[in-house]
């Protein structure tokens, strides 16, 4: 796929159950670009993320992955560029084993067993989780489930990373350790995340969700330096962009 574009075209999505979550919502990303979504609880940001790899099909408009809309034709295509790294790890974390489960994607491309192991201890090694290889998944602790779950998606050695709250559940080693790696990936990486500190460190834009719609787009700076917005968005400065305040 060329370029890897990700483009959103008035997206409109109801759940089933009539909530309706994104309402005309547009943006295109570039290849390399590293974007942060904000915005508060139930502002719409899981839901948009999971159209990005056809987990949930819009309700009207529509998703555009390198040039190419997202089709049923195009899925396995779109599949294998966008690499999804849900909120929830029990979503992505299913086979009786770490290993098993860090495997299954690279098995699923048709690559040699050679190269699915290299893969495999490769990506629990980028993580910090190269002991876990055996053990079941659903016995691991939040963060070690956090880190596998990354590890699923980078052994696949997606071309665009999708990532759902990434940092949440990390201990401060894990987390610094995280986003040193995602500086590395020089290819696109689209974020949803409440830590703001992780946002302004690693994206260089941010889009504001607010009640199903895109509020703002633009330098997470300048978003971060507009209280009116994040005030009425829920959301606050990052701790390193907020005021100092000496004595007590
Ligand atoms: N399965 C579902 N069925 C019906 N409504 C849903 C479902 N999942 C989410 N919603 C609703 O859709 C809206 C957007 O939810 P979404 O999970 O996308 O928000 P979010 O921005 O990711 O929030 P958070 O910061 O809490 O993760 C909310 O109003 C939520 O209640
Ligand atoms: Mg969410």
């Amino acid at each position: 796929m060329s370029h890897h574009i990700v483009e959103v075209r008035n997206l409109r999505y109801a759940y089933p159950d009539g909530t309706e979550a994104l309402s005309d919502v547009s943006f295109r990303i570039h290849h390399g670009e590293s974007v942060a979504l904000v915005g508060a609880n139930g502002a719409g940001k899981s839901t948009l993320l999971l159209h990005l790899n056809g987990c949930l099909v819009p309700s009207a408009g529509e998703v555009r992955i390198g040039d190419f809309p997202l089709t049923p034709g195009t899925l396995s295509e779109v599949r294998r560029t966008v690499g999804m790294v849900f909120q929830d790890p029990d979503d992505q974390l299913f086979m009786p084993t770490v290993h098993d489960d860090v495997a299954f994607g690279p098995l699923n491309l048709g690559l040699p067993v050679d190269e699915v192991e290299a893969r495999v201890f490769s990506a629990l090694d980028t993580v910090g989780c190269g002991g876990l290889d055996k053990r079941p998944p659903y016995k691991l602790s939040g963060g070690e489930k956090r880190s596998v779950a990354i590890a699923t998606v980078l052994a696949m050695s997606p071309s665009i990373l999708v990532l759902d709250e990434p940092s949440s559940n990390l201990d401060p080693r894990a987390r610094r350790q995280f986003i040193n790696l995602l500086k590395e990936f020089k290819h696109t990486k689209i974020i949803a995340s409440h830590d703001l500190d992780l946002v302004l460190d690693l994206c260089e834009r941010t889009i504001v969700l607010q009640q199903g719609r895109v509020r703002a787009d633009g330098p997470t700076r300048e978003i971060f330096a507009d209280d009116q917005l994040l005030e009425e968005c829920h959301l606050e400065r990052p701790l390193s962009m907020q005021p100092r305040v000496w004595g007590d």
